[in-house]
This record gives C-alpha cells, structure tokens and sequence, in this order.
C-alpha cells in the first residue's frame, strides 16, 4: 500500500506513503483515489487532509515511471487531480517539507492548501525539458498571480512556502512548531461546513496590461533559452491562464506538454538525469556496502590540480593537509587558494566568516609523518611513473592502515601505482577535471585490486564534494581522455585538409559544445597533449597525428598561459584572435606534406569530431573500461562541455541511429588517414540488430 488512510474524529487522513519522497506512481495514485472515495462514502466523515509520510508532501511523478506506460495507466495524475477538485467534501493538502511537480499540481487541486514554513514549493519540470502538464501552469497562476507563477514554471526553482505570504497559495502557514497533521485536521474541522466549496480553478487571473508583460517575458526568456524549447513552452501555456477559459487552457497545456515529450531537448535531459543516477551504481558494489569514514585528507602536490582539490575537500568541510617537497612550492599552493576564495569573497559569494572557516581547514607540511593519520590522500604530483613510484612507496610505509590512497593521474596505469605498495586494495584512482574547484565530474579509476568498500566510499566522497562520480576501468586515458584523443586527432586532421582552427571550433560550438578543440587546447595548454605525443611516438609509432599541433608547440605558442596558441590573445583578456602566423603555418604545412587544400562544410567538421568519439567509446563500451553507455555520456556532459541537449555522444548516435554513423565512417574510411575509421565491433552489432547503445 502506498497511501494510508485513517479517521481523525469526522476528518478523514491520506497519508501518501512512497519513499523516498512519496512520488506519485500508479499504486500511489490508485491509494489515494481509493482513499477520497472512501471518505466520499463515509458519512462520519465531513472533510479530507491529505498529506505525505516522511521527508516530503510529495517530490512529483515517480520518476521510475517515467518512459513507461504506468504513468498514463488510470488512476493517472489528471483523474487523481479531478477526483479532489470534484469532491463534495472539502480537501485540504497538508504540506510539509518537499511540495513539487506534481504534488504542487495535487496540492492546487485542493480546495485548500495549509503548510509548514520552509517548506520547498516548485513546478521544475523545465528542468527537464517539460512544462507542468497537469494543470499547473493553469492553477499556479490563479493563485499566486502572472508574474511569480511564471517565474516559478520557467526557472523551476523552489520557492520556501513562507515566501507565498500575500497570495492564494496558503489558506494558513502554521507556526514552526505546530504539529501539522494536528493543525490541518483543526483546520479542516473548522471549513468541513463551508460552502460553496472554493476551488482554484474557479478563480481568474487578474493583471492589468497582461499582454505587455507576456511580451516583456516572451523576449527574455527566448534570449535566455538558448536551444531548448521549454521555457518559451512554459510562457505560452502561462500566458493561456489569462487569455483562456480553464478548460481550454488545460486541453492546451495537455497538447504543449504532449509536444515537448517528444523533443529530443526533453529526451536528452531525461537522460542525463537517469544516467546521473545510474552512475553511481555498480553491480558488483551493492548499495549497502560499507564505507570508510573520511574525516581527514592530505593531497601530494600544492600544484594546479593539487589546490583545487583541497579546495574541493575544504568546501565540503573537511580539514587538508597540503605535502610539498619545497617550502616555496608550497607556500605558492596554499597563496593561490587563498587567493581564490578571495576572489570569491570579492564577488560577494563568500562570507567572511566562511572564508576564515575554510581556509582555517587547510594547513601545509613537507614531513610525511604529519599526514599519516589522514583518511584519505589524494596524489597530484607530476605525471611521471619514476615521481607517482617515490610517492606511493612513502605512503605505504606511513599511512594508517584502513586509509584510502588516491592517484589523480589522467593517463598512467593505476595496477602499476598499487603495485608500488603493499596495499593495492587501498588505491584507487581519482581523476579530476581542471578546474578541480569547478569541474563537476570525477572519474573513479577501479584498479584491479581496487577493495569494494574504497570504491563505494569513494563514489560517496565524490557527492560529498559534489561532484558527479563516474567509474572507469584501467587504461590510458580512462574513459574521457581516451576518447578525446580521438577527436584531437581528427581536428589536427582537419587543419590539414583544408580547416583554420576557427572554422573547426565555430562548427562544433554551434552544434553546442562549450568550446571548440582549438580554444580548449589554448586553455589547457598545448604543451600537455605535445608531451603525451612525444611518449606516443615511441611507444606506439604506428598511430598516426597531424603535425600541426607539435609545430605551434615548437612556436612555443603553448595556450593562453605563454600568451599565444592556436590564437592570439592581449594581456588580461581571455578572447582568442585569429592568428596570422599559425594560419600560415598550417597552410605551408599541407603544401610540405603535398595535401590539397580543400572545402570543408560543417557538417563533415561536426560529424568526424562527434563519431570519433563515439567510435572510440563503443570500443571503450565494449573493453568493459565504462560500465553503461549512459557513464560515457555523463563523462562528456559534466566534464567536457557536450551539448546537454543532446544527452551525450552516445545518446546522440542512438538519436541519429548507429547504421547512419556507421554509413558517414565508412565515407570517411575512404579519406587520409582511413585507418582511424576502423569501426568498434559493437557499434557494428548494434547497429546490424536495430539497436542502439542506450537501448
Ligand atoms: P603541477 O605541475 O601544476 O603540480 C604538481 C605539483 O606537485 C608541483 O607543485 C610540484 O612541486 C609537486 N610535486 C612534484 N613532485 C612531488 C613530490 N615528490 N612530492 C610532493 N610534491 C611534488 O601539475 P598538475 O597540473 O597539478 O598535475 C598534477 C597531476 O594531476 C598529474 O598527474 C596530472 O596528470 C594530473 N591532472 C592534471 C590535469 C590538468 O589539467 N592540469 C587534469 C587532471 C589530472
């Protein structure tokens, strides 16, 4: 059962009950409708409370219904809606704590409506590409008026419930202290007789002048929506409380929220939400596995990655110890913290207080005994094996047995660093992105010895730091890294047949992508992916790159931080101007290798750049590197800027359809460098079985 009904005096109580935060799935739904009937029929009873168990009112939809036929199974969210509007007892929803999506939409369809302060009242399904569909976007407006209901409907932020002071929302906001089932039943005592019943639909929106808000609000929200149709959805359907009848707006909101089901935005998004949570799950580490504690962390380098990492800790409230071997590098590292909680203090988003508080949590030390006692130390020293090897071989002889050793390494071989101590089962590789303070992803490198309870304390320590965890076998590059060599090495391609850097970046950023390859490479540094080549010639000659990048490099034109790379920039200004020199470069370097400048449209720059990586992470898919294809798109998504509206690459080629990918490489096979086309067996079974990689 998953709504308890019982009977206070003549005030009958729902109680939805579905954890964890009662959403409204088709048993709910079926409970509660069975509930009101049930009361209906009760001649004791006089009145309704409906409330939820635990942590929430009601979060919403239940999200395992969502893509399957349950939700539109009857009772649906509309007939349980329809069944408390049309009571000819009066309902109250007792609110408390989480009041969302659908359960606001329940809530309106109240006749009344009492809460407890603080609770978090929204309508987020813009979030997801949606709009409330049903009759949100018709009641929340009735209640609240024009101007808060659709800010609330296109931002989908919550809004605490003492904030709705002055609108219809609440018929009462008890006291922080009241008992609210006590307090609702009182209530409901008090209106069982009143009527007639008041019902939110009856109610008209009133705004002077409404059509030149709606415009007003038309032309920001187009401006701030860029590629997703929802918000301009929402709009239109908000704007459909004032202009129709209740009924007509509903059957309008029905066909809008019909349509943005379908959009591939809207698909993309839920997506991406199902694959965040799907990421933390490993078969083979079950969800009550134990963690370790983590009360106290020391990292192995102050450098660029080494301080964002503390940060990352110290934000979360746990206490760093920074080792360096020089005074100097570390007074650097722990200057350049401080520095930029500064700066974040500066732009306002800081206390003061909190910023005693954190960087009050950092210390410094260039003694390994004054770490030992640490839970958790997380490497990021230089990467090189003969440094990572002197590391390790001194943390094992002083950590405290039970702590966690971490390597933040981005392409070296993890079975090799716990194979430097005597406690494999301990490391574990934990890659983050650069900025580590901003970067939400966190790639979790499971070694072969890696132990069950690191893994799972470390996916736990990664939302602690609020990070999105991704794990990923052993092997060079991980999952992201390896994949964007591949595209690296198309775009060096590119350059050479005909492409300047910033045709390749415009095409990929209008496909969405935050920055094009040549922009992100002046901002990493050049000189990085030019080290790993120079490895790579040696030990695997036969992979093939363009020469471009290692020219520009011996440019010293390493990126933004030597002033100059793909681009040019001026001091203090982070814009790329086009360069003269490297172009020029570029165009003598296709005549010295005798390649035949050509035209290249965009759609051949986007569609080798996008399918190498997808090619690369069927492969990466296939090797068991990445658990779920959904993992690779989380990885592309949090920490390399993919267009979210495309829910990753290997969504998109599912969207696009293997057997068209596979058709456009076969194209490309037949061009330079066809060998880097070979395509991923499995992407060729799918593709032959219909499938795709997410289905
Ligand atoms: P960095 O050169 O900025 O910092 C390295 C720091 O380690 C320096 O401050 C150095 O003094 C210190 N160090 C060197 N040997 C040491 C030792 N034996 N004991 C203690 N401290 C030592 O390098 P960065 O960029 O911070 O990289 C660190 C690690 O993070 C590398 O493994 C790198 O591959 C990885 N990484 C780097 C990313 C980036 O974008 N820079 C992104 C993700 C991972």
């Amino acid at each position: 059962m998953s709504a308890e009904y019982l009977v206070n005096g003549s005030v009958a109580v729902i109680t939805l009950n579905n954890p964890p935060v009662n959403g409204l799935g088709l048993e709910t739904r079926t409970a509660a409708v069975a509930g009101i009937r049930r009361a209906l029929a009760d001649d004791a009873v006089k009145a309704i409370v409906i409330t939820g168990a635990g942590k929430a009112f009601s979060g919403g939809a239940d999200i395992k219904e969502f893509n399957s036929p349950k939700a539109l199974t009857e009772p649906t969210l509309h007939t349980l809606i329809q069944v408390a509007e049309s009571s000819t007892k009066p309902v109250v929803a007792a609110i408390h704590t989480v009041c969302m999506g659908g359960g606001l939409e329940l809530a309106l369809g109240c006749n009344y409506r009492v809460a407890m302060p603080g609770a978090q009242i929204a309508l987020p399904e813009v979030k997801l590409g949606l709009l409330p569909g049903a009759g949100g976007t018709q009641r929340l407006p009735r209640v609240v008026g024009l101007e808060m209901a659709l800010n609330m409907i296109v931002s989908g932020t919550p809004v605490p419930s003492e904030k709705f002071a002055g609108t219809a929302l609440f018929d009462e906001v008890f006291a922080s202290d009241a008992k609210l089932i006590d307090s609702a039943v009182a209530f409901a005592n008090k209106v069982a007789d009143v009527r007639p019943l008041p019902r939110v639909r009856d109610r008209k929106v009133n705004y002077p002048n409404h059509e030149a808000f709606l415009q007003f609000s038309r032309n920001t929200v187009k401006a701030m929506s860029g590629a997703f149709p929802a918000p301009m959805e929402c709009v239109e359907t908000v704007a459909a409380s004032v202009t129709k009848k209740f009924e007509d707006g509903i059957k309008f909101e029905r066909e809008r929220f019909l349509h943005l089901i379908q959009t591939p935005e809207s698909k993309s998004l839920r997506h991406a939400f199902f694959a965040e949570r799907l990421a933390s799950k490993i078969p083979d580490v079950p969800a009550d596995t134990p963690t370790r504690d983590i009360k106290q962390a020391a990292i192995i380098g102050a450098g660029t990655m080494g301080g964002g990492i503390a940060m990352n800790f110290v934000n979360a409230g746990i206490p760093v110890i920074l080792l360096e071997t020089k005074q100097e590098a570390l007074d650097k590292g722990i200057a350049t913290i401080r520095k930029n909680y500064e700066n974040t203090m500066k732009k306002g988003k800081l206390t003061q207080e909190k910023f005693e508080q954190r960087v009050g949590l950092i210390s410094g030390t260039l003694n390994y005994a004054d770490i030992a006692q640490a839970d958790i130390v997380v490497e990021a020293v230089f990467e090189d094996m003969g440094v990572k090897e002197s590391v390790f071989k001194q943390l094992d002889s002083v950590m405290k047995p039970g702590a966690i050793l971490a390597s933040n390494t981005s392409t070296l071989d993890v079975n090799k660093i716990a194979g430097f101590t005597s406690r494999p089962q301990d490391v574990v590789g934990t890659h983050f992105f650069s900025p580590a303070n901003v970067m939400k992803l966190l790639e979790i490198v499971r070694g072969a010895k890696t132990g069950k309870d690191v893994l799972a304390t470390t996916l736990a320590l990664s939302k602690k730091l609020r990070k999105t965890g991704v794990v990923s076998g052993v092997c060079d590059g991980f999952i992201g890294n390896r994949m964007i060599e591949q595209y690296s090495r198309q775009a060096g391609f590119l350059l050479e047949e005909g492409c300047l850097p910033e045709q390749v970046d415009k095409a990929v950023e209008k496909f969405g992508f935050a920055m094009g390859p040549f922009r992100m490479g002046d901002l990493a540094g050049n000189d990085i992916g030019w080290y790993i080549r120079k490895r790579r010639y040696v030990e695997s000659p036969e992979i093939t790159y363009s020469k471009t990048a290692d020219l520009l490099c011996e440019m010293g034109r390493y990126g933004q931080k030597t002033g100059a790379g793909w681009y040019d920039y001026k001091a203090g200004d982070r814009k790329a101007y086009a360069s003269q020199d490297v172009n020029d470069m570029i165009v003598k370097h296709s005549a010295d290798i005798g390649v035949e400048r050509r035209k290249i449209s965009d759609e051949e720059i986007v569609e080798r750049l996008v399918y190498s990586l997808v090619n690369e992470g069927a492969r990466i898919l296939e090797e068991g590197i990445a658990m779920r294809a959904s993992d690779i798109d989380m990885v592309y998504l949090t920490g390399y800027g993919f267009p979210v509206f495309r829910g990753g690459p290997m969504f998109y080629a599912d969207t696009v359809g293997l057997a068209n990918v596979l058709m456009a490489m076969e194209k490309y096979a037949k061009g330079r460098h066809g060998n880097a086309w070979a395509p991923a067996p499995l992407m060729v079974r799918l593709a032959a079985e219909g499938k795709g990689f997410n289905s």
